[in-house]
């Protein structure tokens, strides 16, 4: 990624703001996106120059399409698109509301299909792209209270396979990462988080952001060029393991 230009969205904390850092490590220039104007400012101040800062609603349109226009006044270019702004909401079915409905399917996917869309016009006109979709394992398995949350993640790793027929032509590639339990600063509220994970994942941990931006970094790197409609599960092996019987 040197002295590529990356847009991530929803990076002011967690698994957002690591890819940043490990992008600015690697000799590009991001464009740091968050709805949280605090989050932005700690988050540019502690990567430095080659990072600069737009606070705006990704499931607003007018907040993408200025983030677009934004990264290309000040950095000239837009190489790299990591759409990883993503809001849970946890609910029961029967009781789930249509405004968090509406409201996760906004953020979640009406976001990053327009985003993507904004970018995309971009990158075709210069012939090159990589783009990222931050799915989730819950986009591949069926879990409790998350009906609607795992619809949209699904939903992003369908929508990576029919962008390979749009922008496979333009040279631009798009993936997805389906984290499984990561620990961020919003999951660390569970005190119990890492240790309640740690003893349900095959490799015998909960995740790190880490795990996540490496996956990213391969994915928007050279050596990924020829990967394109394609979701990486990075979740430790829980994903593929099913119940067994205790004896
Ligand atoms: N942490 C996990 O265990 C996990 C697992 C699977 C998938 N994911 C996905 O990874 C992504 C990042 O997750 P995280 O845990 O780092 O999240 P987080 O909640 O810690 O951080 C997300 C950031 O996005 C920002 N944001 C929220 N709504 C926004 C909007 N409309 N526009 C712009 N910014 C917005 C928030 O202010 C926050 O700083 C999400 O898409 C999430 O669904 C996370």
């Amino acid at each position: 990624v040197k002295d590529k230009v990356a847009i991530v969205t929803g990076a002011g904390q967690g698994i957002g703001k690591e890819i940043c850092r490990q992008i600015v490590e690697a000799g590009g220039r991001v464009v740091v996106n968050d709805i949280d104007q605090v989050l932005v400012d700690l988050t540019t101040k502690e990567l430095g120059s080659r990072s600069i800062g737009h606070v705006g609603d990704m499931s607003n349109m007018e907040h993408i399409e200025g983030l677009i226009n934004y990264a290309l006044n000040e950095f000239g270019s837009v190489d790299i698109l990591v759409a990883n702004a993503g809001i849970t909401l946890f609910g029961d079915f029967f009781e789930f509301g249509y405004e968090d409905f509406m409201k996760i399917m906004q953020v979640n996917l009406a976001g990053t299909f327009f985003l993507t869309q904004y970018a995309a016009k971009f990158m075709k006109s210069q012939g090159s792209g990589s783009i990222v979709f931050m799915s989730s394992v819950t986009g591949n398995q069926a879990h409790k209270q998350l009906a609607a949350y795992s619809m949209s993640k699904a939903a992003l790793q369908m929508l990576a396979k029919n962008l390979v027929i749009e922008l496979s032509p333009f040279n631009i590639n798009v993936n997805c990462v389906a984290p499984g339990a990561i620990v961020t600063e919003r999951t660390l509220m569970d005190q119990n988080y890492a240790e309640t994970w740690a003893e349900l994942t095959p490799m015998g941990r909960a995740g790190s952001v880490s795990d996540v931006a490496n996956t990213v970094m391969f994915l928007i790197s050279e050596n990924a060029r020829h990967i394109t409609g394609q979701t990486i599960i990075v979740d430790g092996g829980w994903s593929v393991v099913s119940p067994n019987p205790k004896n």
